[in-house]
Order: C-alpha cells, then structure tokens, then sequence
C-alpha cells in the first residue's frame, strides 16, 4: 500500500505507538487525524507535531463515536485510513473482591468493543475510498495468554479473530485490513508492570516498532508480528502448553503479593 497522501484516523494517538506512527506518516505525506480521551494529552501532541488534526473521542463510548465520524468526515471527506490502537491493559488478580462487575470489563470495552464499533460506523465512509485501509491493533498476546493480564489477553486474542473475519468479507473491497501485533514495546500501557512480570521480554523501542511497521504495510504484509511477536506465534503452534507456562510464571508472584 502507498503510504503517502492518505488520510488517517489513528485512535489513540496521541502517545506511545499511535503517536510514533502519526508522526513517521506524517513526514512521509499524509493527513494525520488523532483522537483520545485526554485533551491535554492531544494538545501536547499536537505541540510536538504542529500538522496534526486532534479530536478527543473515547472509544468506549458509542454516542462519542458517532459524533467523532460526522466531525471527521465533514472536514475531511477523503478519510480512507484507520488505526485502532487506543487500548488498556491493566495486571488483574481474579481472586480479589475489588474490581466490580463494570470496571472488570473495561479492557472489553476499550480494546474489543471500541475497534468493533468504530470499524461499523467508518466502514462505510471507507468502503467508498478507491484505496483504503483498516488497521487494528492487538498483540503478540494475542497467540498466548498471559495469565496476570487475563481480561486484555482476551481481548487482543479477539481483536486478533475479529480482524480474520472482517479481511475475509472484506476481499472483495478496496479496503486492505491489517493487524499490528506488538511485542512488549516501551511505552506507558505498561508502565504498571515490574520487570519481573515480563521476564524473558526485551522491551522493543517504539521507533523501531513503527519502522517495522511502515516497512510491513508498504509491502502488503496484512498480519505485522515485529520482533518477539513472531516468535511467540510461532510458539503457540510448536509448543503451546510450554509457551503459556512460561508466560504464566509471573502468577506466583502475584498470588505471594497477596497473600494466596
Ligand atoms: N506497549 C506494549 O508493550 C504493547 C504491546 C502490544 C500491544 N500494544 C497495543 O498498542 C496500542 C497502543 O498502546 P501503547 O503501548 O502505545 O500505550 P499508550 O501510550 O498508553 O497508548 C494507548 C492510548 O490509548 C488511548 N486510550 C485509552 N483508552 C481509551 C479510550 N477509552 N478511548 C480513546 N482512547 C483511549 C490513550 O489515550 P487517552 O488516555 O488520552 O485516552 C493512549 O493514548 C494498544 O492497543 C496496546 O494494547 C502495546
């Protein structure tokens, strides 16, 4: 695919990987729109990069979806690309009491239920486009659960089947779909987590993320595994009971912390 003169919509954009990436295609010649919940956080953003169009929108929200596409396509009629990659992942010990039955559904809420509905309501601005492209992101935790995460190991093993489908009945469209799983990469999402919760992974730099990234999709390489992604996949079909033993070690500690 060109990654030049596009119009993106990039959820989540205004740190980490949705930020890096609005900033690389934005030097190489597109319209980069970004969206999150924190206006200030947009406004920093739009600070470092002066071209950027910014919308506070939370994907959780279906009302804030609705009004973020009449905004969107009103000022840029041609929008032909959109990244998912607002997400949340937060460490859960399911045996404590403190988490409610709404908020243990977050994860849901941001990384599955947010790609869902935003891919319903721009489809169809999309669909229209003579190229155009979708990309959700989910992660190398797709291929393996990792038990300490358990609601966003779910999540992103569905936004990894959900992307499948949608590629499936979208072929015979304009729009390409595309599936960037990260590996563990330095940004704040995971921020809550001690080392040695992630023993055994080396934190990509995002930079070089999102070099693998455009190298990928200039190529057509619909599903993106940069680094240790691939190898966990890979894993998940070779070995998959000694790969999610491995990925579930960090429980013990977890349970000693408190006190089970
Ligand atoms: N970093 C990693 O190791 C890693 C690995 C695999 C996959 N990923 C995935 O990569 C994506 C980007 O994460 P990141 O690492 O770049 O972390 P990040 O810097 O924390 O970015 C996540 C972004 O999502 C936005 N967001 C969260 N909830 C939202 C909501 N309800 N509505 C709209 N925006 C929301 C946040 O902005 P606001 O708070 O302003 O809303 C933030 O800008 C996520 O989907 C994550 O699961 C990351």
């Amino acid at each position: 695919m060109k990654l030049h003169s596009n119009i993106i919509l990039i959820t989540g954009g205004a740190s980490g990987i949705g930020l890096e990436l609005a900033g690389r295609l934005l030097e190489m010649g597109n319209t980069v729109i970004i969206s999150g919940r924190d206006q200030a956080k947009l406004e920093r953003a739009k600070i470092q990069y002066p071209e950027l169009h910014t919308f506070a929108c939370d994907v959780t929200d279906p009302e804030a979806i609705a009004e973020l596409h009449s905004r969107v396509c009103a000022q840029f009629p041609g929008l032909n690309m959109l990244v998912n990659n607002a997400g949340l992942m937060r460490k859960i010990n399911l045996q404590t009491k403190e988490i409610d039955l709404i908020d243990i559904n977050r994860e849901i809420e941001t990384n599955l239920s947010g790609p869902i509905r935003m891919v319903n309501q721009f489809l169809p601005q999309l669909i229209n486009q003579p190229s155009a492209a979708i990309m959700n992101v989910s992660s190398a935790l797709a291929f393996v659960p990792f038990a300490i995460s358990p609601v966003y190991g779910a999540t992103k093993a569905g936004v990894h089947s959900y992307t499948r489908s949608l590629r499936a009945q979208l072929k015979n469209t304009t729009v390409r779909v595309f599936e960037l799983a990260p590996p563990l990469t330095k940004t704040t999402l995971v921020d809550a987590f001690e080392v040695n919760d992630m023993k055994g992974s080396v934190p990509m730099e995002v930079a070089k993320l999102v070099d693998d990234v455009i190298k990928a999709m200039e190529r057509d390489q619909l599903e993106i595994r940069p680094g240790q992604s691939n190898l966990l996949k890979i894993m998940s079909r070779l070995a998959p009971n000694f790969i999610f033993k491995q990925m579930s070690k960090s429980v013990d500690a977890m349970l000693a912390d408190s006190g089970k």
